[in-house]
């Protein structure tokens, strides 16, 4: 590894462009592109960072400072900084063990892990790394026995905070993934092989880790899947279209806070509300599902205005480093989340990539911080620049 800072940082990366520069060079191409790409022609991918970048913070100079606090409480607990780790399917995919060296970063740092239903690690051993600290995101099952299984398992692991999640109704058409027959796992056509073959330490690190798998789901599947049994497996186990009926039963058996992830609209977020929902992520899947759609510093807007008395209000997609999640406090959320900025780090850098990305992170914002004279993340809206972006 190289020279590291005191901060955890390693100065070869400072920033999450260059994490991912080293991540592509890595991880096999079908590995990348998986992570990398958005859906259709990336035009959501892209806006939803540039029209994050569009928002401006006002410093106030001559004010008075004592000193600037990341420390943010969320749902009964102080996280150590305003931001989290999104929950990201696949993630042994890209770097054998990711889903456990974030997750245990996560914990020494003290910010909120969610795991994926389609990671390649389980509820119990991620509560197990996260002493019952991570929370678990829900793809919706088909079947009422297994939701209420799985909802039992989370409870048992002791997450606090279940999210649920709207805006998957069907799969995000992706390019890439279809030009490079994508699959769970790997499949072994000459292509990939040949990418593999160029991916030397990633190659080596997936053999002695051994080939990743759904871990949450196994014990509902039948054993010796093919490929395409695990396809069919996958689309008749989850139903994806989430409605009021199927969210019911959820707030009823689920002791903790939910959270719907998804949002995009201030119609949702008040059915959220009337749902008796803690908690919404305004996301737009980090742009994978509806290329047509609208950055999510748009409605982000719109809905912590409207909602933030109701509901706690959070963000997702786009968010690249400290001052684009200052900019989303500032326009309203109250907590951020990213996927594929730490996603970046831990390919780039494996069992380190979790605490350099967090690292940096907690660098930038509090150097944003003490610059613009803010000594509370809930300060924050106090610097936005009004303007239309809505
Ligand atoms: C490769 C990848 C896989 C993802 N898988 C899931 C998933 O299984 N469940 C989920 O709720 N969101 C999933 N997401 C969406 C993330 O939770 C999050 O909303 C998104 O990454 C935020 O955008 P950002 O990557 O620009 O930070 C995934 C995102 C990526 C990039």
């Amino acid at each position: 590894m190289g020279k590291k800072s005191k901060t955890g940082l390693d100065p070869r990366y400072p920033s999450i462009d260059d994490l991912r520069n080293k991540a592509m060079q890595k991880i096999p191409k079908f590995a990348f592109e998986y992570l990398d790409g958005g859906c259709n022609e990336d035009v959501n991918l892209r806006k939803n960072t540039a029209e994050i970048r569009e928002v401006e913070l006002l410093p106030y100079y001559l004010s008075k400072h004592t000193e600037s606090v990341m420390k943010t409480e969320l749902f009964g607990h102080t996280y150590d900084a305003p931001f989290g780790i999104a929950p990201v399917g696949l993630q042994g995919l890209m770097w054998p063990n990711a889903p456990e060296i974030l997750a245990k970063a996560a914990f020494e740092h003290n910010i909120p892990f969610v795991l994926s239903t389609v990671s390649t690690s389980s509820i119990e051993r991620i509560s197990e790394i996260t002493e019952g600290n991570a929370w678990f995101q829900l793809y919706h099952p088909a079947e009422n026995s297994l939701r209420d299984d799985i909802i039992k398992r989370a409870a048992a692991a002791e997450c606090p905070v279940l999210v649920i999640l709207c805006d998957v109704p069907t799969f995000g058409f992706r390019p890439r993934d279809i030009r490079n027959g994508l699959a769970m796992p790997p499949k072994m056509s000459v292509k990939n092989i040949l990418q593999i073959m160029g991916k030397p330490e990633w190659a080596m690190k997936t053999l002695i880790h051994g080939q990743p798998s759904f871990e949450t789901l196994k014990p509902y599947m039948p054993k010796g899947l093919d490929l395409k049994q695990l396809g069919k497996f996958m689309d008749q186990t989850f139903s994806g279209r989430l409605n009021e009926e199927k969210i019911k039963p959820i707030r009823d058996m689920w002791k903790g806070k939910l959270v719907l992830k998804g949002v995009a609209n201030e119609a949702d977020a008040e059915k959220a509300v009337r749902l008796g929902i803690d908690g919404v992520i305004v996301s737009n899947h980090g742009g994978r599902q509806l290329d047509a759609g609208e950055s999510t510093i748009k409605p982000l807007c719109r809905i912590a205005e409207k909602y933030s008395n109701q509901l706690t209000v959070m963000m997702d997609s786009g968010i690249r480093s400290g001052p684009d999640v200052a900019r989303a406090l500032a326009s309203g959320a109250k907590f951020t989340f990213m996927g594929r900025s730490f996603m970046y780090g831990v390919s780039a850098l494996g069992n380190n990539g979790g605490n350099h990305t967090i690292s940096l992170l907690k660098t930038e914002l509090q150097q944003v911080m003490e610059q613009i004279c803010c000594e509370r993340v809930s300060d924050f809206p106090n610097h936005l620049i009004k303007k239309e972006i809505r």
